[in-house]
């Protein structure tokens, strides 16, 4: 019975051969070397023809037998392979969904923008227009046409950064009134003026030589000192809340008479003393007054007719009250945990 005995071997050998395939192309290997064309079994049963009678049947049985047998381990094999093969795919190629996820970085409004733009919005909905005016100036619009000639001490009030003889960097937004005034005349106006201003001065906790300013005119029949501290009352009251108080006090400025200086008390101290308000419980956040009727001669408007009132804030200086700033320096210095804390889309 050599036929079975071969037999038997070769299905302890493909089978032991079997166990140790590891990966599909093992498989395909042991696939080939025992059922292939010319896999031994395979072989072996193209000899079964050449065997005497008495052993043919029995051997011719086994081997179809065997073959079914490694057909199916095969099978089996080959479906395990599948699994174990899929799981280590996707245990590779695995997102770790555990992740904390990448922060976008959001941009925001500079806090000054945000506070320009609050400004601009509550003058708009008294009926204020936004007009834009340059930052370079002549000499003429910066002052004299604002009743400030040369040689007028009054040009102290104003450290100039002179381009040319007659070109300045405007230390106001003041020469826009009239810009204005000119393009206007005669019909009544009611604008604010936002834009930068520079002086040449030293920088410090309250000044620095780079700011913004808001500039409002309004220019109409019968307009009076009254209209003046309404429309800077509603202001205060829509920017800072009911809570705060707002006082005007006498000053003077070239270009308004009667001039004010608008008060706030300090909301950083809270009227304690601090360093923005010099002790004084109160901080400047305007200048104003009415149009000199010199002013509204240089923009076309008969004074004995026409009157009018403006003013000018700083924009810096209502930031710093309503986020209670000690500094301005903070503002131009880029320092991002500064940024950061303003969220507002203004
Ligand atoms: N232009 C003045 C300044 O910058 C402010 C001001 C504007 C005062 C309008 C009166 C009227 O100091």
């Amino acid at each position: 019975m050599a036929a079975l005995e071969t037999i038997e071997c070769l299905q302890r050998e493909a089978l032991a051969d079997l166990d140790s395939v590891g990966t599909s192309a093992e498989l395909e290997d042991w696939q080939h070397k025992y059922l292939g064309r010319s896999g031994r079994l395979t072989l072996f049963m193209r000899g079964i023809g050449a065997l005497g009678a008495e052993e043919r049947p029995a051997a011719g049985r086994r081997a179809n037998e065997l073959r079914r047998l490694l057909e199916v381990r095969y099978d089996e094999r080959e479906e395990r392979l599948n699994q174990s093969e899929l799981a280590s795919a996707l245990e590779r190629e695995a997102l770790d969904v555990t992740l904390p996820g990448r922060r976008p970085n959001v941009g925001r409004l500079h806090p000054l923008t945000q506070t320009r733009r609050r400004i601009t919005s509550i003058f708009a909905e008294m009926g204020f227009q936004v007009y834009n005016s340059r930052e370079v100036e002549s000499d003429l619009f910066n002052f004299e046409l604002l009743n400030i000639p040369r040689h007028h001490p009054a040009r102290d009030m104003w450290d100039t950064f002179y381009l040319s003889d007659s070109v300045v960097l405007r230390t106001h937004t003041s020469p826009g009134q009239i810009h204005v005034m000119r393009e206007r005349c005669p019909e009544p106006i009611r604008v604010i003026l936002p834009g930068k201003c520079y002086r040449y001065e030293q920088v410090s906790v309250r000044h620095d030589f780079q700011f913004q300013q808001v500039e409002g005119l309004a220019v109409g029949r019968g307009i009076t000192l009254a209209d003046l501290k309404g429309v800077l009352q509603a202001f205060t009251k829509r920017l800072y809340g009911e809570g705060r108080e707002m006082r005007l006090r006498g000053g003077y400025f070239p270009f308004t008479e009667p001039s004010v200086e608008v008060d706030l008390d300090c909301a950083i101290c809270e009227g304690d003393g601090c360093r923005v308000c010099k002790q004084s419980g109160w901080v400047e956040i305007a200048g104003a007054g009415m149009v000199h009727p010199a002013v509204l001669r240089n923009g076309g408007y008969d004074p004995a007719q026409y009157s009018g009132f403006a003013f000018g804030m700083a924009v810096e200086r209502q930031a710093m009250l309503l986020h209670a700033i000690d500094d301005i320096r903070h503002f131009y210095a880029n320092d991002l945990r500064f940024l950061r804390q303003f969220h507002g889309s203004g």
